[in-house]
């Protein structure tokens, strides 16, 4: 009887513990991923349906955890660490833990369910998004290509930074262009912001697409978005510059005329032959 009595308490017990694991577990927050674009750095994560509340801290050696007031007990499922995280060539951890319903001041923070991110460094990781820039011709075989730094979302004494001002020499552009309707394509890496394009065909008309390029960091993260590709004119008489459009249209326009003087053609010998026969018929 006793033996029976301990083998229900045990599977009672047994199927608490099972309970309340599941549950925490559930309660866990799920797939937190890191989102940076010119070092504005978000984490986000996704959650089961439930009133619970969640808090991010942070760290750079995994030992001191930092909490960040506008993600303590929050409902969302997103934290901005941007401001906390800067744009610091360090690698960062965080955890996202979820909040006991009730709270007790006894409880321990460490027992809470808590689901840690990858490590991640804004310096080397953030995304670049593309950059703002105009072609201007020097001379017949020369442009000027002047790009904008991207703006970044960190302030510094009320200034906006640049994705410039942030990575300093480490940031390169790349260059690529070529003649408008060949596929050849050549590249240049530039160090600073503007760049001259030389030994270009006089006349021709070429297209240039500018991108981000930071060597230093890991392949993966190294160039930024390329920007929408711009076009210098060329000379505009010359034939190989024409659209397809252009020649279509052409082409009906010929193809019009052609059918209009056949037209006439046949008409007129028609009625001619009319007349001929009416005049030789008249006699009879
Ligand atoms: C950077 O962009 C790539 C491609 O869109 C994306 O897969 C990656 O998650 C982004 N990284 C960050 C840190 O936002």
């Amino acid at each position: 009887m006793a033996s029976l009595k301990t083998l229900l308490c045990l599977g009672v017990c047994l199927s608490a513990w099972i309970i309340t694991t599941a549950d925490e577990t559930m309660l866990n927050a799920e797939n937190v991923r890191w989102f940076s674009l010119d070092f504005k750095t978000i984490l986000r994560w996704t959650t089961k349906p439930s009133d619970h509340k969640y808090t991010v801290s942070y760290s750079s050696d995994d030992l001191n955890w930092l909490g960040c007031p506008h993600c303590t007990r929050v409902s969302d499922s997103e934290c901005d660490l941007t401001d906390e995280l800067k744009a610091s060539d360090r690698t960062y951890s965080a955890k996202v833990q979820t909040e006991p319903l009730i709270e007790d001041d006894s409880d321990d923070p460490d027992e809470f369910p808590h689901t840690n991110s990858l490590p991640f460094n804004p310096y080397r990781e953030s995304n670049i998004s593309a950059a703002a820039f105009t072609v201007k011709a020097v001379d017949k075989s020369r442009v000027n290509v002047s790009i904008t730094d991207p703006l970044t979302s960190i302030h510094v004494g009320g200034k906006q930074l640049s994705i410039r001002d942030i990575l300093k020499k480490d940031l390169k552009y790349k260059i690529t262009y070529h003649k408008s309707g060949s596929t050849g394509k050549r590249d240049i890496l530039s160090d600073s912001s503007t760049a001259q394009v030389s030994k270009l065909d006089a006349g021709q008309s070429y297209c240039f697409m500018v991108a981000a390029f930071i060597p230093s960091r890991p392949r993966a993260t190294q160039q930024g978005a390329w920007s929408t590709r711009q076009c210098t004119p060329g000379d505009s008489n010359s034939l190989e510059e024409l659209s397809l459009g252009t020649w279509v249209g052409v082409a009906f326009v010929l193809l019009t005329v052609l059918i209009t003087i056949v037209m006439v053609t046949v008409l007129c010998c028609r009625c001619r032959r009319q007349r001929n026969t009416s005049q030789s018929s008249a006699p009879v």
